[in-house]
């Protein structure tokens, strides 16, 4: 049997990009929580540290303590954080081009919405995602900057402009990974064109002895609190990928924002948890957000009533052959694949009867099956599957 090595390059692909991602979005988190339980003491003497923290990890004890301007020395070797977030994006972007770009016509296009060549969708993907971060970083450089709150609601808002559009040119679950992957872009360009770059301006000055300008540490703050904010969303996207409920709910965009708000809210909850200020409405807030996700999209979503009385298996069988078995047989017929997609196949009455639920879910709940579309399968014959598995 031939090997197939645009699986085995996804695979290995998908399993650097969790690594680094875990690895950049963990240091993150730490850093966050170091931050947050530093003991500060009343008075800071120059030169002395704002805070510190004692704490025990694999057998040993760590003394952290966190200077907020300049230690008296600066010390011979200084740690950064920047290639996890480097490979993050690296292995993220090669990722989507080996799924989403090579096997464009299955994934990235959904010919029911827009008829597009590969190369047409593929130059929008990437343009949406060079575009997003040219917005982006305009707005950290334009007066906005001063007004952080009323820029996390503008981006918020673009964001989801930008899923509805995406929901319009790209298949559905395309649209989620375009949405992930311009969050993750913004995260990545922000360490490698903000943040990074600033902090060598700060430690240069500081080893030259000259005063530091503090736009520099104001603008890297900007940015790593936006990234901060943009983790929960951006892990949810890339782990929706396994549940059509949400990507092919019909309003995916709606899916998303709902489901970003309840991730930005637990995230404001954990900034705040070792400060004063009031921390449980935004555990709430999550909580009504994440039902919002559940109920509204199902109450939004009027599909057009298909009369199609009683459905036989045999008709049923007919439809599945159509649309399904070219991909889900042990020898698939489909021209990209030698091997039955997901492993899962429906090539017997015996396999199409046991399979109902999973068949209800990817052709009626969710129609992200059959993939792309390829086939053509009408509403009218995913109604008469409904009625076949629900009713017959
Ligand atoms: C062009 C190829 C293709 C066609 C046609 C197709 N599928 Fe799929 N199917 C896939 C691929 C690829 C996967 C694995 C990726 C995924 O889960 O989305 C998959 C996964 C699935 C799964 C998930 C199986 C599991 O155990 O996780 C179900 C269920 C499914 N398809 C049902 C169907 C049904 C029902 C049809 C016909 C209406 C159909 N598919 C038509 C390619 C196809």
């Amino acid at each position: 049997m031939a090997i197939d090595y645009t699986t085995w390059i996804s695979l290995i692909l998908r399993w650097l990009h969790v690594i680094t991602g875990i690895a950049w979005i963990g240091a993150s988190f730490y850093f966050v929580w170091l931050d947050n339980n530093l003991e500060r003491p009343e008075k800071v003497k120059k030169g002395e540290a704002d805070g510190e923290l004692w704490s025990v990890h694999g057998g040993g004890f760590y003394h952290n303590k966190k200077y907020m301007s300049a230690p008296a020395n600066m010390p011979t070797h200084l740690h950064w954080f920047k290639y996890e977030a480097y490979f993050t994006w690296i292995s993220g972007f090669l990722l989507m081009a080996v799924i989403y770009y090579y096997g464009a016509n299955l994934y990235l296009i959904d010919k029911s919405k827009m008829a597009l060549e590969s190369w047409q969708a593929i130059s929008a993907s990437i343009a949406m995602l060079a575009g997003g971060w040219v917005v982006y970083d305009l707005m950290c450089k334009s007066p906005l900057r001063k007004r952080p709150g009323l820029f996390a609601i503008l981006l918020f808002v673009l964001f989801t402009l930008a899923a509805i559009v995406a929901g319009k040119i790209f298949s559905d679950r395309a649209a989620y990974m375009q949405i992930g992957a311009m969050i993750g872009t913004i995260m990545a360009g922000n360490v490698f064109f903000n943040i990074i770059p600033n902090q060598k301006i700060v430690v240069a000055d500081l080893i030259a002895g000259r005063p530091v300008n503090p736009e520099f540490g104001k603008a890297a703050k900007l940015r790593s609190m936006h990234n901060n904010y943009m983790t929960l969303p951006v892990l949810f996207i890339m782990t929706s990928g396994h549940y059509p409920i949400t990507y092919g709910s019909g309003v995916g965009w709606l899916s998303l924002a709902l489901i970003s708000l309840a991730g930005i809210a637990v995230r404001h909850y954990f900034n705040l948890r070792h400060t004063d200020k009031p921390k449980a409405p935004f555990v709430i807030a999550a909580v009504i957000f994440i039902i919002a996700a559940i109920t509204f999209p199902l109450a939004l979503k009027k599909p057009e009533p298909q009369n199609v009385g009683e459905v036989s298996f045999q008709e049923a069988r007919q439809i599945i052959n159509k649309h399904c078995t070219a991909c889900h047989a042990p020898n698939p017929t489909h021209e990209s694949f030698d091997e039955p997609q997901a492993g899962f196949r429906l090539d017997t009455d015996e396999l199409i009867r046991q399979n109902k639920a999973l068949i209800l879910e990817r052709t009626v709940t969710s129609k992200d099956m059959p993939l792309g579309n390829e086939t053509g399968m009408t509403d009218a014959e995913r109604e008469m599957l409904r009625v076949w598995i629900e009713e017959g």
